[in-house]
């Protein structure tokens, strides 16, 4: 199979840990005879300083072209401390998200048992923990019309859903829930808001398709308290855009690191693969950064392409690193490894020379211990 991925490294740690995931599919198309062809492109900040733009026309170009897009991540400190600023980085990512209209974001929310501790929640409650979030993308308040009165005193965002923006999600999420535990619940605000109410209208017209999915309603507020008292009990979560950015990091502790989450995002153009965390500006350049939540995205990248085995054989050896404790700093602040090396692991696996390696002084001596 032949197939072009596009590559937007992005800031921060975006760089190195998406540099993994591109050796790791790497490893994937030489062990199953695939060629994938990639095609570096600029986004955010790092685009703003060598062409002065967050979201070059070339870069939209090479994602339509492409058919996936592996992401980094997006953000520098130098513009969230200035609100005037009237470029941003994160207008890269909004600007490429509408423009490839990628209006589902999906955010799976696994555990894993040998990581239960660092979660702020008690085992009991993540044990068994397996969520998905859908999260409206292109939509909702972060598109609204924005304003600022000239006396720089008042501002407004407006929060806009028309039921074709509603109905597209949520159809992808209704299917999701049927190939999982058939349930789905649509988090909102319709105790206040006039667009939650039309999500619920619209849901519930939708629900009657899928008589086998049971619906649940929760109040955003609500929600965010149920994610932490009871993780279990959610199989799909359907959201708006800005609801569904809170209770996906929110979630994220879950597992208990951010690091560890991917994401896909998927609309009526090329699909976008990014983990779920941001640009991690102070672990920049340190080979610390936990490349798990890309190395997952490229598993979903590799789904979305329809090599399941092949996703399958990357979650395979991603979950093999966490288990023998193969970690990055995040994880394990004592004996850790670098992010290169957490690469490298992964690929011996999916190359199948692991058996030799995990007795190597190799690995030993590429571990950092601070004692
Ligand atoms: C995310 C991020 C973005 C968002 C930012 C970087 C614009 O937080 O992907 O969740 O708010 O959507
Ligand atoms: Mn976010």
């Amino acid at each position: 199979m032949i197939k072009k991925i596009a590559v937007l490294n992005g800031d921060g740690i975006g760089p190195e840990v998406t540099s993994q995931s591109v050796n790791i599919l790497k490893a994937i198309a030489e062990q199953y005879g695939h060629q994938f062809e990639f095609k570096y492109a600029l986004i955010g900040a790092d685009a703003i300083d060598k062409t002065g733009n967050p979201l070059p026309t070339e870069t939209i170009d090479i994602c339509l072209d492409s058919d996936a897009i592996l992401f980094g991540a997006i953000g520098h400190p130098k513009y969230d401390n200035d609100p005037t600023a009237k470029v941003r980085p994160e207008q890269g990512l909004l600007g490429l998200r509408k423009a490839l209209q990628l209006y589902a974001n999906i955010r799976p929310v696994t555990t894993y048992p040998t990581l239960h501790f660092l979660s702020p929640l008690k085992s009991k409650n993540i044990e068994e923990v397996d969520f998905v979030i859908y999260r409206e993308l292109t939509g909702g308040i972060y598109f609204g019309k924005k304003t600022l009165s000239d006396d720089g005193q008042t501002a407004s965002d407006d929060c806009a859903y028309t039921k074709t923006e509603i109905e597209r999600v949520a159809q992808l999420a209704f299917k999701a829930a049927q190939q999982r535990r058939k349930k789905l619940t649509l988090v909102d605000k319709a105790n206040v808001l006039e667009t939650s109410r039309l999500w619920r209208k619209i849901v519930q017209e939708i629900s009657s398709q899928y008589s086998d999915v049971t619906v649940e309603y929760l109040f955003v507020d609500n929600a965010a308290m149920q994610i932490i008292l009871n993780p279990k009990q959610f199989d799909v979560i359907l959201t708006e855009n800005m609801f569904g950015d809170i209770i996906s990091d929110e979630a994220s502790v879950i597992s208990g690191s951010l690091g560890l989450l991917p994401s896909a995002s998927v609309g009526n153009r090329t699909a976008l693969f990014e983990p779920i965390h941001g640009s991690y500006p102070q672990a920049a350049g340190k080979d610390i950064a936990n490349p798990i939540g890309s190395i997952l995205s490229a598993a979903m990248l590799l789904d979305h392409l329809d090599l399941k085995a092949e996703a399958a054989l990357v979650r395979n050896a991603v979950a093999w690193t966490i288990n023998n404790k193969f970690v990055t700093k995040d994880i394990d602040p004592i004996n850790f490894y670098f992010t290169t090396t957490v690469g490298e692991l992964v690929i011996d696996f999916i190359k199948k020379n692991f058996a030799e390696r995990i007795h190597d002084e190799n690995i030993e001596l590429r571990k950092s211990t601070i004692i």
